[in-house]
């Protein structure tokens, strides 16, 4: 959920979007939707120029409510797989020196895998994703990655929900919802420091393509994890 429709967000999820922008009190993450599109940063052009796909996944996937039983869980653990891993490697093949982005930090199918074992599934035969958003270029690249990368503040609000549901079989299981651990607020400012530090220094197209990737990266992980 995103911002000016907080009344019909549950306590859950108000709280912890509370507990973000307060984290976020050094760069000012929450913006005006008035804002002119051109003195927005990089990143906060993302959070806004992305809002209705966001808005659009997280009533398909009406998490944590969806989330009924290990079945629930294990099929969502391989879709997100399903994506996340030809991805990254598409991701892995960009040149990211320079752009304070390490991606071996931040890859999430390596923690799903371990769950998916842990669920008793086998990762590798599970179906890949075969059509992916745009990630050929760094522009493309950090648009894709926003999208995963924004995805682990959420995580951590139905992590905590699911932690109370499953109790101890959620235990081992949760690699990827617990993704960064204590770390998680830190590791989002440092995303959006890499965005913004690379969309001040590239061109207004190449920022376009940015957004144009992150779109496209919310509408096909929707038709994947729906299909
Ligand atoms: C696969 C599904 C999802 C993806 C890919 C995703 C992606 C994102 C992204 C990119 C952001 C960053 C927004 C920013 O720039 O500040 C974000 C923030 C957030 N998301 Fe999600 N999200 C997903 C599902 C959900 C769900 C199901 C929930 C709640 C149940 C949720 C709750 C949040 C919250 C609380 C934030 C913090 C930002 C705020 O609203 O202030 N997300 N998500």
């Amino acid at each position: 959920m995103l911002e000016n429709d907080s009344l019909r967000q549950p306590f859950a999820r108000r709280a912890i979007r509370a507990n973000l922008e307060e984290s976020h009190c050094e760069c000012p993450q929450v913006i005006s939707s008035n804002t002119p599109t051109q003195t927005r940063s990089l990143a906060d052009r993302l959070r806004a120029e992305t809002r209705p796909e966001h808005n659009a996944i997280e009533t398909a996937l009406d998490l944590p409510q969806s989330i009924q039983d290990a079945g629930d869980y294990t099929r969502l653990l391989s879709g997100f797989h399903g994506f996340y891993l030809p991805l990254e490697q598409a991701l892995l093949r960009l040149d990211w020196e320079g752009t304070g982005i390490d991606l071996n930090e931040r890859l999430k199918a390596p923690l799903i895998r371990t769950d998916l074992e842990a669920c008793g599934a086998d990762a590798d035969s599970v179906p890949q994703c075969p059509t992916l958003p745009p990630c050929s270029s760094l522009a493309e690249g950090f648009g894709c990655l926003y999208v995963m990368e924004g995805a682990t503040l959420g995580g951590a609000m139905i992590h905590r929900e699911l932690s109370t549901r499953f109790e101890d079989w959620l235990s081992g299981k949760d690699h990827y919802y617990q993704c960064y651990g204590e770390n998680r607020g830190s590791m989002w400012r440092q995303f959006r420091q890499a965005v913004d530090g690379f969309g001040e220094g590239c061109s207004s197209a190449d920022q376009d393509r940015v957004i144009h990737s992150a779109r496209a990266t919310f509408r096909e992980l929707q038709r994947w994890l729906e299909r």
